[in-house]
Order: structure tokens, then sequence, then C-alpha cells
């Protein structure tokens, strides 16, 4: 049996470097003051139908859903975590203890797309969200942390696009000019644009259709449309990148696929990894608890594809093997002796691996030396007589012979830290 279309198995040699990137996306959001929250994997359909919007790909192509409820309630795979987070948010009340909510989050998101590199139908993500404000401080503090991740990542190799899609009084007045201006030039446009037009015509200025791109080349940009409030937002983040010194570009073309949008929206770009060019993205959605039935809590945030950032990374360098320090080389009858001093040491932190193959010492010592071990610790009958072992240090060759049990972690911490 093989696994399924569009899912992959992290096998040993790649997950050290899964768990070096993990281990960034736990410690830059601390830095930031940003907690862990973890959500289940499927959540209620509904929940992604009115947060995500019912007019995106996401909701209208890509969702796994299932009825296994007892009351026949239809519950999807998360294709995505904002809207659960929000969902945690508002049951939870968590906005009530923390006026500034900064949460971060990691795990795998399912959306039924055609697999490529770089796309997936189990991905993984990682992302974070401050809720609470609507004030610009936040936007810069989400896409500062972002970029700190991937920077921390060793990942260079992208370009960050910004943009404003405005509030939804500038998105009203624009959407009509938008739509007056598509309909002018209908029959060049690509036929899923065409049937966009009526439910979502601001996805066609990020079309990936070559048809698309060039008729939105012409089309009037959203920033000339903000209003005062939307405009000064923007302007007041960008200073705020700019005092920070993450360089940016604005790209009037930028709507991102999700209906929760307002204001600021984002984009992680790298031409790395062909046409999957987005890291990451995000923005701002103040009124997705809206959309959710509870009352409106302001919050940007982000998430970044970590497959992606993989690729990225692997580009970069040979992911480290990670094996045992130490093995121990004996004779059957001792495992007794073995398994005790094995778990003595691992309980100092020292790794260790024991043959459970029954082999001669010669095919144990063989294996020692194929696996790259910086010590060996030998027990044959005339150690097991003194109670003691000899310890080879494999990188010199130097060997301790009668070697107390008490005195073993000594031993091999003088050759582990040599
Ligand atoms: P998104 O742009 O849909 O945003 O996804 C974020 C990132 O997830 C993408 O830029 C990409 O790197 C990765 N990604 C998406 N689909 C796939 C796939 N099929 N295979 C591999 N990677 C993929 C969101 O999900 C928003 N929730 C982000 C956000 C947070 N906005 C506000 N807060």
């Amino acid at each position: 049996m093989k696994n399924v279309k569009g899912t992959k198995d992290i096998l040993p040699d790649e997950s050290p470097l899964w768990q070096r990137l993990e281990s960034t996306f736990r410690t830059m959001p601390a830095l930031f003051g940003y907690k862990e929250i973890r959500t289940p994997i499927f959540e209620s359909t509904d929940l992604f139908k009115r947060g995500v919007g019912e007019g995106t790909d996401i909701v209208g192509k890509e969702m796994y859903s299932f009825s296994k409820s007892e009351d026949g309630e239809s519950l999807t795979l998360r294709p995505e975590l904002t809207a659960s987070v929000a969902r945690a948010v508002m049951q939870y009340n968590l906005i009530r203890h923390y006026p500034t909510l900064r949460l971060w989050y990691y795990g795998p998101c399912f959306r039924y797309e055609q697999p490529q590199q770089g796309r997936q139908r189990q991905f993984h993500q990682v992302g974070a969200e401050c809720m609470g404000t609507t004030n610009p401080e936040a936007d810069a503090e989400v896409i500062i942390l972002a970029n700190s991740i991937l920077k921390n990542c060793d990942i260079s190799d992208y370009k960050l696009n910004i943009n404003s899609v405005g509030d939804t009084e500038t998105r009203a007045v624009y959407k009509k000019v938008l739509v007056d201006f598509l309909n002018d030039n209908l029959s060049k446009l690509s036929e899923d644009a065409q049937k966009r037009l009526a439910t979502n015509p601001l996805r066609t200025l990020d079309s990936k259709d070559a048809r698309d791109r060039e008729v939105v080349k012409n089309a009037p940009s959203i920033l000339d449309y903000l209003n005062s409030e939307s405009k000064e937002k923007f302007e007041q983040l960008q200073t705020l990148l700019t005092a920070s010194g993450v360089s940016f570009e604005i790209n009037s073309r930028l709507v991102r696929g999700l209906d929760y949008y307002s204001n600021t929206v984002f984009e992680f770009i790298t031409d790395k990894l062909g046409s999957q060019d987005a890291l990451g993205g995000g923005g701002r959605y103040d009124n997705l608890t809206a959309l959710l039935g509870g009352n409106p809590i302001p919050g940007v945030g982000f998430a970044l594809g970590v497959e992606r950032l993989i690729l990225l990374a692997q580009q970069n360098e040979q992911p480290a093997e990670a094996k045992a320090q130490v093995m121990i080389v004996s004779e059957q009858a001792f495992n007794g002796i073995v398994f005790n001093i094995a778990n003595t040491l691992r309980a100092q932190g020292i790794s260790i691996v024991t043959d459970l193959q029954q082999r001669s010492f010669k095919s144990q010592f063989k294996d020692a030396d194929k696996s790259g071990v910086k010590s060996v610790i030998v027990i044959g009958e005339n150690e097991a007589a003194q109670q003691a072992v000899t310890i080879k240090n494999m990188v010199s060759g130097a060997q301790h012979e009668n070697v107390d049990y008490a005195n073993i972690v000594t031993v091999l911490q003088e050759i582990l830290n040599g």
C-alpha cells in the first residue's frame, strides 16, 4: 500500500530539518509574547463556510467534508486555522483575560488541490494571530514576527508584498468600479474570472491566469479608493515596517483568497519554488468574529506553509543526521547489565544504543564503526567478572580499561566533550 495522493511521509532522514524549523516556530513567537493555541483538526463545516467564505476556492472546491456526528452535522478537516482560532477565542472569551491576545499555532491543514511541488493535500502551517486591536502596530508586529521566523529558518530568498483592501465601505465603492471595468473586458477574461464576477470579483486581481493578468494590468487600483482611515492605517504600517528594517513592496493587485480580510493584506513570495510562490501570507480580519455570529473582535495574523519552508531550507543545507553518541558492545549473557547501564546513562542525557539482535562482537563493532558513534562501551566476560567496563574513544582510538560502573559517566563525558 502507498500513502494517499497529496500527502507525504516525513522520513527519518528528513525529520532533523523539520525539528530544527519546529524549534524556531516555538522560540520566535515566545520572544514576541505569543502563546501557543491548539485547536481540533476538524470543525463544523459551517465555521469555514462563514469564516473563509462561500465564494472562495477553499470552501467551494477544496474542503474535506464528511458527516460523522450524531446529529448529521457536516464536519470539515481544517483548511486553515484562523477561523478555528477565532472560534476558540469567542467560545472561551479569551479576550476578557488578555485585551491584546497574542496566539501562535502549528499543525496540519487539508485542502483538496492538485498536488505539485510545494502544494499538498495535507500540509502544515505555522502562524500567529494578534487579536483585540485595530491599530497598525499589531499588523506590523505580526509581519515582523513572520519575517523573523523565516530569517531564523535561514530562509532569505523571498520578498514581502503588502497591500490594503480597505474597509467594508472602501470595498463596496471599489467593487462597483472594478466590476464595471471587468465587464468592459469580459471576453478577454478566463472562464473562472467571468464566473467569479458576481461572487468574488476582487479575486481576479491576483488570478494566475495569463488572460486575467493581461486585463488587470490596466484595472483601477484599490489604493486610489481607500477612505482616509484605511489610507492612514496603511501609511502607518509602512512607516513601522521601514523603522524596523523590514523591506517590502506595495502590490495593489494583492487581494488573497480568503473572504475575511479587511485593510492590510500581505504575502511572502519566493521565485525559488516555481508556481507555488507564496511562502506565507496573512492580513487583518476585523469582521471575522461577527461573521461567525459573535461580537466583533478585530484581529490580524499570518500563516506560513511549512512544506515550502522545508523545500527552501533543503536547498541551503544538508540535514544533519540524528545519531546516538554511544554504543554498548556486549555478549547476550550480560544484557541485564547492558540495559541497566544504558538506562543510567540516558537519565544523564547521553544518547546510547545497544544491540538487539544477539550478534557477534565482531559485527557489533562493525556497526559501531559505520554508525559514527563517538564512544563504545565493551562488556565481555572479563569486564563482567570485574564489575567494570572498557570504554573506547572511537575518534582517537584510546581505550580506558577497568572503568567502574560509577565512573562510566565521567569517562564518557570527557570523550564526548573532547
Ligand atoms: P493562505 O494563504 O491560504 O492563508 O495559506 C498560508 C500559506 O499556507 C500559503 O502561503 C502556503 O505557503 C501554505 N499553503 C496553502 N495551501 C497549501 C497547500 N495545498 N500545500 C502546501 N502549502 C499550502 C491562510 O491560511 C490564512 N489563515 C493566513 C492568515 C492567518 N490570515 C490571517 N491570519
